[in-house]
């Protein structure tokens, strides 16, 4: 199983294709598999890595444990020096977007190209922090499989598969409670990074579904218009999980980014 151990943690990643190096970022509360079809698309440009981050999916536990964005940020760079892979295509979505620009704050160098899915740079409001604090209840009072049955109807669009209902059902009930409530502490501390957009220099894309309950169109094309260059991608009958409902508009929005610079290969 590959491991790499970084910042005391030992992270299980998954790994597929050759040359240069894709990190594939997932969001909450999901792990590596939701980049399953992305990876398997692109294996034939690029080595894709998709990392569980600390305490998601196979990667070592965590207790009582605030996982902030610079702290996830900090082991995806220990992540790409451990295995000699920068700088790398960074593809992120949602709060693996989050922890994106907050490894672009701390390490621009590490980054080809970024490509931000269905999230934002902006900090939680007053409502939004509520809303975190009301989740991590709900989640104590009624467990795993009822935060499944409330994200089914947040994070997918209006007409779901059978599949992508299922992927996503699977990976909140396999996330431990300690995660859940960490990452959710984790996203309601997280700064505002609107000021990081219009310092990328990189080719960047935003993709996101039309149909996303979470995130709204407006906030999906102020964060595509604070990064110069940045190509924006709006999947049409998708909601927030667009790499799961639409695996293949993803796949050739990111194939279109990273043709769309020359890359060195072999390196
Ligand atoms: C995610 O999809 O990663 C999270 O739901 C984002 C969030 O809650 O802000």
């Amino acid at each position: 199983m590959p491991q790499v151990r970084v910042n005391g943690n030992m992270l299980y990643y998954r790994e597929i294709g050759e040359g240069p190096a894709a990190l594939f970022v997932h969001g909450f509360p999901l792990d590596h598999g939701v980049w399953l079809d992305q990876m398997r698309g692109l294996a034939h440009v690029r080595r894709c890595i998709a990392p569980d981050l600390r305490g998601f999916g196979r990667s070592d536990p965590v207790v009582d444990q605030t996982l902030t964005m610079e702290m996830l940020a900090d082991d995806l760079i220990q992540v790409v020096e451990a295995l000699r892979i920068g700088p790398v295509d960074l593809v992120a979505l949602s709060m693996g977007g989050y922890v994106a620009l907050a490894l672009l704050e701390l390490r621009p160098d590490l980054v080809r190209s970024v490509a931000l899915v269905a999230t934002r740079a902006g900090a939680d409001g007053v409502e939004a922090r509520a809303g975190r604090d009301a989740m991590a209840a709900r989640i104590l009072d009624g467990g795993r499989a009822s935060l499944a049955d409330e994200l089914m109807q947040v994070l997918l669009g209006r007409d779901p598969t059978r599949l992508a209902q299922a992927r996503l059902r699977s990976m909140v009930e396999s996330t431990r409670y300690e995660t859940l409530l960490g990452a959710i502490e984790g996203m309601k501390e997280r700064r505002d990074r609107r000021t990081v957009l219009g310092r990328i220099t990189v080719p960047a894309a935003v993709i996101a579904g039309d149909e996303d309950r979470l995130i709204s169109l407006d906030e999906i094309r102020e964060l595509a218009a604070g990064i110069p260059g940045a190509r924006l991608v709006i999947v049409p009958g998708s909601g927030h999980l667009v790499p799961i409902e639409h695996p293949e508009p993803v796949s050739q929005a990111l194939l279109e980014l990273f043709q769309g610079r020359k890359v060195v290969w072999p390196r």
